[in-house]
């Protein structure tokens, strides 16, 4: 019987101070009234001095361990996404494994920027489905305003910090049962777009941490059609149409990005998961931050077509489909 991996909890962590648009506007020169025509943010989170990404990615972490009723020792592998890992090394993933009192299995990050996520959760299900892990803690965990040119305005207005996790469990029921988990993940990449999104520093070029970059418009024509490559993708592997869809739980970078992938499944608007207008960008957080809010109010139930897709620096792009 084919062995498929199922959700069996999630959780989230947002920073404490939150940072509205106005607060923004009193020291980089730009507008309320821009930033959320432009995206349709209106504040981020942001992380306290000394609170890493390994803490915010812990927490989360706890609470989908919590929600799932499992212990730290019963996880085979821990997979962090993170673009602004706590060191150069050891693996952010491997910090959280410490905090969580975890003595066992593996873990290590995966760096995809904004398609985090969806890479990691590739990578989990991959371990699962290939018999090599049963269960699987996938994190989504970033501190992108340690990286930003807060005198940018063109960048520091787009990114806010978080983290998100959700647990894999490997399952091989009958029936309806068996029907559950990862339906399919595609992951792609394009190294050819370095210049439009990057971060102009790293251990081995310029031994300095480095600020983002960012050619807006390139990113924007790209994202779209990439993210609906990616959408067409995961329909196409589970012979599905847009119809069958219930919920879209896209990256969250943009407001009308979002929307343009909602309008191409021919989504009613309540049915695509937002929180850009309270997060931000949180790159590799932003799905399971989405996927967790939309889990714990009750909207994604079990049973519910769940597609996720996203699009980062790289480029690199990709979408999962899950069947709650
Ligand atoms: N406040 C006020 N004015 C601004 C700001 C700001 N924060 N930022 C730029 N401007 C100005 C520019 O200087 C420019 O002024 P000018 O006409 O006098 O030269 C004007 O606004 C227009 O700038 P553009 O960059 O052309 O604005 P655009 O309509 O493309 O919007 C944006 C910019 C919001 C970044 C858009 O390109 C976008 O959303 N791109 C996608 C980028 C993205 O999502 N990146 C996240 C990482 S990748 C991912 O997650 C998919």
């Amino acid at each position: 019987m084919a062995i498929r991996s199922q959700v069996v909890g999630c959780g989230s962590y947002l920073p404490l101070r939150v940072m509205s648009n106005d607060e923004l506007a009193r020291t980089v020169d730009t507008s309320d009234e821009w930033i959320r025509k432009r995206t349709g943010i209106r504040e981020r989170h942001l992380a306290a001095d000394g609170e890493a990404t390994s803490d915010l990615g812990l927490k989360a972490a706890q609470a989908a361990l919590e929600q799932a009723g499992l212990a730290p020792d019963d996880l085979d592998l821990i997979v962090c996404a993170t673009a602004t890992p706590d060191e150069t090394f050891p693996a952010t993933a491997t910090r959280i494994q410490a905090g969580l009192g975890m003595t066992r299995g593996a873990a290590f990050d995966v760096q995809a920027v904004c398609s985090g996520f969806i890479y990691a959760l590739a990578v989990a299900d991959n371990f699962i489905r290939c018999g090599q892990a049963r269960s699987v803690l996938v994190i989504g965990a970033e501190t992108f305003s340690r990286i930003l040119d807060w005198e940018d305005r063109g960048t520091c207005v787009l990114f806010g910090d978080g983290a998100g996790a959700v647990l894999l469990c490997a399952g091989e029921g009958r029936g309806e049962v068996a029907d559950r988990g990862v339906l399919s993940t595609h992951v792609y990449s394009d190294g050819r777009h370095h210049d439009a999104l990057y971060v102009d520093g790293g251990p081995s070029t310029t031994q300095t941490t480095g600020v983002v970059h960012m050619d807006g418009r390139e990113v924007y024509r790209h994202a779209v059609v990439r993210m609906a490559e990616a959408i067409d993708a995961a329909l196409e592997a589970n012979d599905l149409t847009p119809g069958d869809i219930d919920w879209l739980v896209p990256h969250q970078a943009n407001l009308r990005i979002i929307e343009s992938m909602g309008h191409r499944l021919n989504l009613p608007r309540d049915r695509v998961v937002v929180t850009v207008d309270r997060h931000a960008n949180t790159s590799a957080a932003s799905i399971p931050l989405a996927l967790c809010e939309a889990v714990s109010d009750g909207r994604i139930r079990q049973g519910d077509l769940v597609l996720m897709e996203a699009m980062g620096g790289g480029f690199t792009w990709g979408s999962a489909l899950v069947r709650w």
